[in-house]
């Protein structure tokens, strides 16, 4: 099994402030499989509180507040976790928010901020951290686009969030072309519903309750996923034993396209 470990590997992961995200799980996944992980978020009470939680568990970790569209600010948390933990190996770029209103009620300023976040963004962390990675001649790029990105919508989100998430998965595969010669891997999880505070705050009070049934109800595997789903898939997608997988956008809905 240890091609499935990242021991003394440093991870790099965006949106990890959330304490019921996927950003998180995904930090507490790779310390557990031996990784040193750098949590980078907005909220900066979130991802002390992350590291935290990952250290108090026997791994190590270190938050740090970033903006990832801002490229001084992803600059600096960058060279922090370096200086902390060491050169990066592991990018995951997971910060991402969604719209919710439907495309005659929403803006051009709508669709800016989506695509700055959950597209730019990870450009930003992309540039920042690449140069590292071609000179040391090894690197993982994980990226989270959705179901929305694949079929134009998904479970919730508007078609400006669809926009962002197939616009990932260009990204994802274009640089899979252009970085596997120099080492780097490139990949893409689609999650399907995963209830955290993102789907929490993409619709009304009730919101999570109505997906929750609609997707038990109609999904093959009967229930909505969990953010150690995505995690358990990230930790594949950054291990040894995913070297030879580059440019795949990695399902993980409990079969919802067969519903
Ligand atoms: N939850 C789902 O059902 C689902 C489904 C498909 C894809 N996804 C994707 O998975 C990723 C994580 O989603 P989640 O459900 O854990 O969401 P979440 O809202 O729990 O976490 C997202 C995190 O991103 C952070 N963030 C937002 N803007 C940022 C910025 N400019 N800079 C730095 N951090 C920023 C937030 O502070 C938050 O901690 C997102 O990209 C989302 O689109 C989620």
């Amino acid at each position: 099994m240890d091609a499935f470990r990242l021991d003394d590997r440093v991870a790099f992961v965006t949106g990890a402030g959330s304490e019921r995200g996927i950003g998180r799980a995904i930090a507490e996944a790779y310390a557990r499989a031996g990784a040193l992980v750098g949590l980078a978020d907005l909220d900066e009470a979130g991802v002390q509180a992350g590291a935290d939680a990952v250290r108090a568990a026997g791994g190590s970790a270190t938050g740090v507040r970033a903006d990832v569209t801002d490229p001084e600010s992803v600059a600096s948390a960058v060279a922090d976790v370096e200086r902390e933990l060491g050169p990066i190996d592991i990018l995951v770029n997971n910060a991402g928010i969604v719209h919710g209103a439907p495309i005659q009620e929403s803006s051009l300023a709508d669709f800016d901020r989506v695509m700055a976040v959950n597209v730019r963004g990870g450009l930003i962390c992309l540039q920042a951290i690449l140069p590292g990675m071609m000179a040391r001649g090894r690197g993982r790029i994980i990226w989270l686009s959705s179901v929305a990105g694949k079929q134009g919508g998904g479970f919730f989100g508007s078609s400006h969030y669809a926009a962002s998430k197939a616009a990932v998965i260009g990204l994802c595969q274009g640089i899979a072309r252009e970085l596997g010669p120099y080492g780097i891997t490139s990949n893409a999880i689609a999650p399907g519903l995963i209830l955290t505070g993102l789907v929490a705050r993409s619709g009304g009070p009730d919101i999570e309750n109505q997906l929750r049934e609609r997707t038990e109800a109609s999904v093959p595997v009967r229930r909505a996923g969990t953010p150690e789903d995505i995690a358990h898939a990230a930790l594949f997608l950054a291990s040894d034993a995913a070297s030879y997988v580059t440019g795949e956008i990695l399902d993980v809905n409990g079969g919802a396209y067969f519903d």
